[in-house]
C-alpha cells in the first residue's frame, strides 16, 4: 500500500473516444477529508474522468498528481495499490459467488483459506460503518441496493482512503441513500476523501465541500459548496432554468388494462415476495407503487411481463389472461415494459443503437416487409429518435453498450414509450437520468396517460410519484398496503405506509 493519498489532482485530461472528445482538458483537485461532487448531464464524461483515475483508461493527455508527484496509473489493481477505490456505476460482482468470496476475488493466494479471516475482516468494517451486509449470502440473491454495499466494502477491505462512487444512490431507497450520506461524511471526517458523482442535486448539496461542473467532457465550473445553491447547480449544469414537470388536465380513465387479481410469486430466496397482490390500471391512469424497493417491486413488474411465474393468482392484459402466457406473446398483447436493470434486460449491449431501437418490432411492418428488413425507414426512425430522446452517440451504428449509463436508458425509454403499448410497466425508469432528462421522461409518461395507455410505475421518489400519478399503492412485504387518490397523499402518509403501518396512516387520512 502506498502512502495516503493527502492531495490528488488531475490535471489537463484529455480522453478521444471514436466520434468523441469525452474528457477536454480537464482539471480537477482534491485534498485530504474533501468531498468533490462532479456533475453533468448524460455523456457529459463524468464516469470516462474516473475510469481514467481507477487506471481503467489511459488519458490521451494530462497527468495525474497524487501527493504532487506525477503518477502512470495502468490498471484498477495499482490504483487499489495507491489507496484508490471505486463503486461502480454498474456493479461488477460475481453472481454466482457469495459476498465474502466477492469481496477477496482476485486478492487472495489461497482462496479457500483465506474465507475466514476475510469473513471476520468484513464483519470489522460493516460493523464500523454500520453496512448491513450477510458474508455468506449470494450475490445473485442480494438487492441492488445490498449489491452496492458489497462494492463499497470491497473497496474498503482493499484500503481505499480515496472512494470514487459514481451514481452510489441511484439505485438506493431514499432511507438506504440518507444512511450512504451519512457513511460518506464519517468516511470523510476520518480523513479519507470521496468523489461522488450523482444526479441528484440535494445530496451533492448535502455532502460535498466542492463542486466540479462538466458539460460536454469540459469543466464549465468549479465551486465551493457553501456558496452555490441547488438552483445554480441545475443551471450550470443545462445551461436553463428547470421546472418540475406535473400532472394536469381532468382524470377521466377508461376501462381497465392491466389487472392483477391475488397474485402471489415467489422471490429469488424462495419465499412469497408478492402475497396477494390485487391492482387495476385503466386506460389513461398512471398509477405509482411507492415502497421500499425490495418490498415485491422487482417481482410485481416481472410477472407482468412475464419473466417470473406466480403461483397463484390472475393477471389479465387488454381483455385476455396473460398469466400463462410467454414474454413475447404478453408484447404482443400490448404491454411495454422498462426494466429495473436496463443494461441487462432492457438491452442487447453488442447490438447497435438501431437495432436495439427496434428489437420488439423488427419483424413486422414498418421495418420489415416481404422478409426484407427496410432500411431507409429503420434509419430514419432510429435517427428521429435519436434526436428526440437527445441520445448522445457519435452513430447509429455505435453498439448500446459503450454509451453512458443515462444514454443506454433513453435508448429503451425511446423504444418503450414510442411502440404505443396500451399498458407500460416502468421500473424506475428515472433513475441514473440526469435532471433534463427525467424531466422529458416525466412529459413522455404523462403524454402516455393522454393518449390512454395505462401506465404502473414503480419508484422511490416520492415526488415524482406525487408529480405524475393519479393513484398511489404502497407495496410492503409484498403486500398493497393501500391505494390512495394522489390528492390524499402527502410524503408523511406515504411514509408511514411505506413502513408497513397502516392504522396510523388511515388516522392521518
Ligand atoms: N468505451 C467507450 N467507447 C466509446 N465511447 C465511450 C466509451 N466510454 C465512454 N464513451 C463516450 O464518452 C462520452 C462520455 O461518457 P461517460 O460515460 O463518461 O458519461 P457520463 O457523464 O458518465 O454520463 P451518465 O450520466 O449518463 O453516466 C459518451 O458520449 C460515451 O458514449
Ligand atoms: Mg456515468
Amino acid at each position: 500500500m502506498g502512502e495516503k493519498i493527502e492531495h490528488l489532482e488531475m490535471r489537463g485530461i484529455t480522453k478521444r473516444f471514436p466520434g468523441v472528445l469525452s474528457n477536454n482538458k480537464v482539471n480537477i483537485q482534491l485534498k485530504t477529508g474533501e468531498v468533490l461532487a462532479i456533475l453533468g448531464e448524460n455523456g457529459a464524461g463524468k464516469t470516462t474522468l474516473m475510469n481514467i483515475l481507477y487506471g481503467l483508461y489511459q488519458p490521451d493527455a494530462g497527468k495525474i498528481l497524487l501527493n504532487g508527484k506525477s503518477v502512470r496509473i495502468n490498471s484498477p489493481s495499482e490504483a487499489i495499490e495507491l489507496g484508490i477505490g471505486m463503486v461502480h456505476q454498474h456493479f461488477m460482482l460475481v453472481p454466482t459467488l457469495t459476498v465474502c468470496e466477492n469481496v477477496i476475488l482476485g486478492l487472495s493466494k489461497n482462496f479457500f483459506m483465506d474465507l475466514k479471516t476475510a469473513a471476520k475482516r468484513i464483519k470489522e468494517i460493516t460493523d464500523t460503518y454500520g453496512l448491513a451486509i450477510n458474508p455468506d449470502a449470494y450475490v445473485w440473491q442480494l438487492s441492488v441496493g445490498e449489491q452496492q454495499r458489497v462494492e463499497i466494502v470491497k473497496a474498503l477491505y482493499r484500503g481505499a482512503n480515496l472512494l470514487i462512487l459514481d451514481e452510489p444512490t441511484a439505485v438506493l431507497t431514499p432511507q438506504e441513500a440518507n444512511d450512504l450520506i451519512q457513511l460518506l461524511k464519517n468516511m470523510s471526517e476520518k480523513g479519507n476523501s470521496i468523489i461522488l458523482i450523482s444526479h441528484k442535486l440535494n445530496e451533492v448539496m448535502a455532502v460535498s465541500d466542492r463542486v466540479t461542473v462538466l458539460r460536454d467532457g469540459e469543466v464549465c465550473a468549479d465551486v465551493n459548496t457553501r456558496e452555490t445553491s441547488q438552483e445554480e447547480l441545475a443551471r450550470l449544469m443545462v445551461g436553463r432554468d428547470m421546472a418540475p414537470c406535473r400532472r394536469e388536465g381532468a382524470f377521466s380513465p377508461g376501462k381497465p388494462v392491466l389487472e392483477l387479481q391475488d397474485v402471489f410469486a415467489r422471490g429469488d430466496k424462495g419465499t412469497d415476495a408478492l402475497a396477494g397482490v390485487s391492482l387495476r390500471i385503466r386506460e389513461g391512469e398512471i398509477l405509482g407503487i411507492a415502497g421500499v424497493s425490495g418490498n415485491g417491486q422487482k417481482e410485481l413488474a416481472e410477472v407482468i411481463a412475464g419473466l417470473r411465474k406466480t403461483s397463484r393468482g390472475k393477471i389479465v392484459l387488454n381483455g385476455k389472461e396473460s398469466t400463462q402466457m410467454s414474454p413475447s406473446r404478453i408484447i404482443e398483447q400490448g404491454l411495454g415494459y422498462i426494466p429495473e436493470d436496463r443494461i441487462h434486460v432492457g438491452t442487447i449491449p453488442s447490438f447497435s443503437i438501431w437495432e436495439n431501437l427496434i428489437l420488439k418490432d423488427h419483424h413486422q411492418p414498418p421495418f420489415t416487409k416481404h422478409f426484407l428488413l427496410q432500411n431507409r425507414t429503420i434509419m430514419s426512425h432510429s435517427s428521429s429518435q435519436v434526436e428526440k430522446y437527445g441520445i448522445k452517440t457519435p452513430t447509429l451504428e455505435t453498439p448500446t453498450g459503450r454509451l453512458s449509463g443515462g444514454n443506454i436508458q433513453r435508448v429503451v425509454l425511446a423504444r418503450e414509450i414510442t411502440r404505443k403499448p396500451v399498458a407500460l410497466v416502468a421500473a424506475y425508469p428515472t433513475r441514473g437520468l440526469d435532471i433534463g432528462a427525467t424531466e422529458y421522461l416525466h412529459s413522455k409518461l404523462l403524454e402516455a396517460r393522454s393518449n390512454g395507455i395505462g401506465v404502473l410505475l414503480i419508484s422511490e421518489d416520492l415526488e415524482e410519484l406525487t408529480n405524475v400519478c393519479d393513484r398511489i399503492a404502497v407495496l410492503y412485504e409484498g403486500r398493497i398496503m393501500k391505494v390512495i387518490p394522489v390528492e390524499e397523499a402527502d410524503e408523511r402518509i406515504l411514509g408511514l405506509l411505506m413502513a408497513g403501518i397502516a392504522e396510523e396512516a388511515q388516522v392521518q387520512a
